[in-house]
């Protein structure tokens, strides 16, 4: 049977055990390297690189700022596997590197930055028109995987496309 004594106990011992364990695990190494910048893509623009410093160098560059949080276990190792699973498909320190064909497309449908990121980076939250602005950057820079296919879509607007105005007439946003 349970007295109040031995239940308080347990919860006493469980306390210990969890912090023990807590501490335990900040033992365990967690690989923070920046290795060398080798080089960087062709940006279009300094404009588009500011964009990407701001949203994506963190876990897509060897210019990772690593916050306070990336030094206590368990939260390191989530933070520890985003960039090394990010620099391993795109790494913008060394181009050329992985998935650039994709990067504007992940931008525009919201995939990237991951939104975890965004909660803490408000930095990396853009707005509506520097969101545009950076889709179109990082496309001249990088080519979009869907270039010929987005032309042909009826339910997406798109943003540069004046030489078959067509069905648009009339339209003009530039
Ligand atoms: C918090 C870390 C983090 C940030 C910030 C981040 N990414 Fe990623 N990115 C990842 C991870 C992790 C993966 C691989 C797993 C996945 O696809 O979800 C990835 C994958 C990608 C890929 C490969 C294609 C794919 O979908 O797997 C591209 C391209 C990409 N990111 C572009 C960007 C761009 C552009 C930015 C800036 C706007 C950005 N990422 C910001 C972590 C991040």
């Amino acid at each position: 049977m349970f007295t109040k004594k031995g239940i308080f106990k347990g919860l006493a011992w469980a306390l210990v055990v969890g912090v023990v364990a807590l501490v335990a695990i900040q033992f365990i190494p967690v690989d923070r390297s920046n290795p060398p910048v080798v080089a960087e893509p062709n940006w279009d623009s300094p404009t588009t690189r500011a964009y990407a410093e701001r949203a994506c160098f963190d876990c897509h560059s060897n210019e990772t700022k690593w916050p306070w949080y990336s030094y206590v276990a368990p939260i390191s190792w989530s933070v520890a596997d985003h960039v090394h699973e990010g620099r391993a498909k795109f790494n913008l320190s060394e181009w050329p590197s992985g998935e650039g064909d994709e990067a504007a497309e992940t931008v525009q449908r919201g995939e990237m930055p991951l939104w975890e990121y965004t909660l803490i980076h408000s930095e990396a939250r853009l707005s509506q028109p520097e969101l545009k602005e950076f889709v179109a950057g990082l496309q001249k820079t990088f080519g979009s995987e869907e270039g010929e296919e987005a032309e042909n879509r009826s339910d997406r607007p798109h943003a540069e496309s004046d030489d078959e105005a067509g069905d648009e007439a009339g339209e003009s946003d530039e």
